[in-house]
């Protein structure tokens, strides 16, 4: 099985990425190996609106995203962690969404969605907001149900956990890290 998982924090080992740790560990506890990309780490320019993917499904410019391009591509299971920023996704989640429009003009200009593969392409979305609002919560998740809309993945399950701020405070919630960890062997399982 393939599998994709985006780290959107850049606040290295935050709430963030201990969550999205556990969930790739359950993943790879269950012997299958996860392709990881540290969106923070990646040279991505933002979408232009250059209108280039209109005729192709193919945008013009190559950077880091084309590794991603392909990754998704051949993806059957697909993690997707950011913290809240601003009631909704991080800047480095949301970069690399909007140039996925080119997914987005391939499926329904072009009528040609990424095929299902062999094990159908589900998702894992986990949010971590340090306000106990629930607000950033929903504009994260419509995003991102967008992101997975448009790239032909037509089932996700979320996990997401309020009031979770200072660095590492995800590590003294009852059951974040159980429930990630769970969460990414679920994922897997036919
Ligand atoms: C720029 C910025 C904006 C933020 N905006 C929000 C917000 O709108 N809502 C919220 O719940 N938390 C907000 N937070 C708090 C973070 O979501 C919280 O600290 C979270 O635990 C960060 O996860 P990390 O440790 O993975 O970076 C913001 C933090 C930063 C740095």
């Amino acid at each position: 099985m393939n599998l994709v998982a985006f780290l959107g924090s850049p606040r290295k080992e935050g709430n963030t990425e201990l969550l999205f740790r556990e969930a790739v560990r359950g993943v790879e506890d269950l012997g299958h190996r996860v392709s990881v990309f540290n969106l923070n780490l990646l040279k991505i320019a933002p979408c232009q609106d250059c209108g280039g993917c209109e005729d192709t499904g193919i945008c013009i410019f190559e950077d880091e995203m084309v590794r991603i391009y392909d990754a998704i591509r051949s993806a059957e299971r697909i993690i997707l962690a950011s913290p809240i920023f601003f009631f909704a996704l991080s800047a480095q989640v949301k970069i690399m969404i909007d140039r996925c429009q080119c997914f987005w003009c391939e499926k329904y200009l072009l009528k040609k969605p990424i095929p299902q593969g062999l094990y159908g392409r589900k998702g894992l979305l986990l949010l971590v907001g340090g306000m106990k609002k629930e607000i950033g919560m929903q504009c994260a998740e419509a995003s991102a149900a967008a992101f997975f809309r448009t790239i032909s993945v037509p089932e996700h399950k979320t996990l997401h956990y309020l009031g979770i701020d200072a660095k590492g405070a995800i590590l003294k919630h009852p059951t974040a890290l159980r429930e990630a960890y769970d969460a990414g062997r679920e994922l897997v399982k036919l």
